[in-house]
């Protein structure tokens, strides 16, 4: 595949759960390599837009491909982490074994041989700064170090994607920014796209080089500066909001109306 082709393409797309339209007519690309935050409102449509990349969900209309070619289910090529995921605190499974399953279960073809795949396994804990906790059970960790083993496992498989579903949101802010850094280094390093879900764009802004933003039943996709704008979010939302930005630099939104969903608790 040529360097300049799409990690991702959608063609006119639409989503239609339970009769109802989550977004339509959304067209856009994202290049190889590139780290984007996807943002908007609960219940708009973010998740739905990563299951439609997984073929988890089906397009009601238009086209989705991912590395050029139409997206289909158990793409190897892909890395997912769903939205909130928990573990029993009594689950006794180690860590390091939790990321390894992210290699056994990507691991098609020739096998990797045990040497190899455990020094793997432990360099990816080492990237997301876990080699400290990694030998313990994972329901004992905390919310945050159960996140970066995670992230470890979804890492450790090497796929040229990742898909991560709000993976910052029970870090501390400084850990936001450690881990999106750290996403960051891997999408420079090893070329790996990444579209990352995210509540608030701010402790990542510094590291992405773009948003794909969800709202008012559709998705808007560029830089940030293009996209995170009063007049373009107004048109996205269908209703006005404002962009405001505070001394330090921080972007706000501020919706003059709560979007409406139908389903109260939104996932
Ligand atoms: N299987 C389903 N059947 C019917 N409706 C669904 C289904 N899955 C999701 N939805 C609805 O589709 C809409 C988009 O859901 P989605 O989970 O993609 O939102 P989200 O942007 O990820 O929200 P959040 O920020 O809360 O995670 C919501 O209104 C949700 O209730
Ligand atoms: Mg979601």
């Amino acid at each position: 595949m040529s360097p300049g082709s799409s990690a991702v393409a959608l063609d006119r797309a639409a989503v239609r759960l339970d009769g109802r339209d989550v977004w339509r007519d959304a067209t856009l690309q994202v290049g190889q390599g590139e780290f984007v935050a996807v943002l908007g409102p609960n219940g708009a449509g973010k998740s739905t837009l990563l299951k439609a990349l997984l073929g988890l969900v089906p397009l009601s209309a238009g086209k989705a491909e991912v590395f050029g070619r139409p997206v289909r289910r158990g793409n190897p090529e892909i890395g997912y982490l769903p939205q909130r995921r928990r573990f029993d605190p009594d689950l006794r499974i180690r860590a390091a074994d939790l990321v390894r399953l992210g290699l056994d279960g990507a691991s098609w073809g020739v096998p990797t041989p045990s040497v190899a795949k455990r020094s793997r396994v432990a360099d990816m804990i080492a990237l997301v700064g876990a080699s400290a906790y990694a030998q313990r059970a994972i329901g004992e960790l905390s919310g945050g170090e159960q996140q970066r083993i995670l992230i470890a496992q979804a890492l450790v498989g090497g796929a040229r994607m990742l898909l991560l579903d709000e993976p910052l949101d029970s870090l501390d802010l400084n850990n936001q920014q450690a881990i999106s850094e750290l996403i960051r280094g891997v999408c420079r390093a090893e070329g790996v796209t990444v579209l990352l879900v995210a509540h608030d764009v701010n402790p990542i802004l510094p590291f992405i080089d773009r948003v794909v933003y969800v709202a008012g039943g559709h998705v808007l996709c560029g830089h940030p500066e293009e996209v995170i704008r009063t007049d373009t979010l107004t048109r996205l939302y269908g209703a006005p909001v404002e962009v405001l930005r505070t001394t330090d630099g921080r972007l706000v939104v501020v919706g003059l109306y709560e979007p409406v969903s139908h389903h109260a608790d939104g996932h």
